[in-house]
């Protein structure tokens, strides 16, 4: 598995992928990191690796047609299979996802459908939930909509802040997105309409 990531900050879950690959848990490449964000810690962390890393600059394309059509000729150059976002602050459109369809995968700090979109931590303390998480799922054009893929989930206490509870959820993110991963490299995941069927983990 030739894996692209795209992340806009600090970029732990990137670190995440790349330690299971390390170790084995992940028998995939990560082939390319690119940021929107010059500033990213994940670019720092990529370069530290020797993986290419690319900064691609939004504002210097005339439309987001031809900033997604930049995304995608860096994620072909490298031969990527699968588009993992990891902190990426923008929402992709048609151009981009016509090529990586299916292939392109997300992880979100809540237990989707509750709480899309920004501060997902916050919104859950907000609420009063007594249980939170995360989601990796497909990525299609909307916020946080996309086929569920593995969800994992964290308690939420009273005394708990937006701190606390996001530490606790994002403990659960670097376990449950390589391993996302992994069983997407295995072809153990399967896209049947809105569900998805993990091979050999039905129960
Ligand atoms: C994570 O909480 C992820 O779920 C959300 O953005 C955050 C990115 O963190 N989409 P990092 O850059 O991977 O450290």
């Amino acid at each position: 598995l030739r894996l692209a990531v795209l992340a806009s900050g600090r970029g732990s879950n990137f670190e995440a992928i790349c330690q299971a690959v390390d170790e084995g848990r992940l028998h995939g490449q990560v082939v390319l990191l690119i940021s929107d964000n010059e500033n990213a810690q994940a670019l720092e962390r990529a370069r530290k690796r020797g993986i290419k890393a690319l900064y691609i600059n939004p504002q210097s394309f005339a439309s987001r047609i031809e900033y997604e059509k930049a995304l995608v000729r860096a994620c072909q150059e490298v031969e990527a299979d699968i588009v993992a976002l990891a902190g990426y602050m923008r929402l992709l459109g048609k151009t981009f996802l016509n090529e990586y369809h299916l292939k392109t995968v997300n992880i979100h700090p809540a237990l989707l459908p509750a709480f899309p979109g920004l501060h997902a931590q916050k919104q859950a303390l907000d609420y009063g939930v007594r249980f939170s998480g995360c989601t990796v799922h497909f990525v299609d054009e909307g916020v946080d909509t996309g086929p569920i893929i593995l969800q994992a989930v964290v308690p939420v206490y009273f005394d708990d802040t937006v701190e606390t509870l996001e530490a606790r959820i994002l403990k659960e993110e670097h376990r449950i997105y390589p391993k996302a991963l992994q069983l997407i490299a295995e072809g153990r995941v399967v896209v049947e309409g809105r569900r998805v069927r993990i091979i050999g983990d039905e129960h």
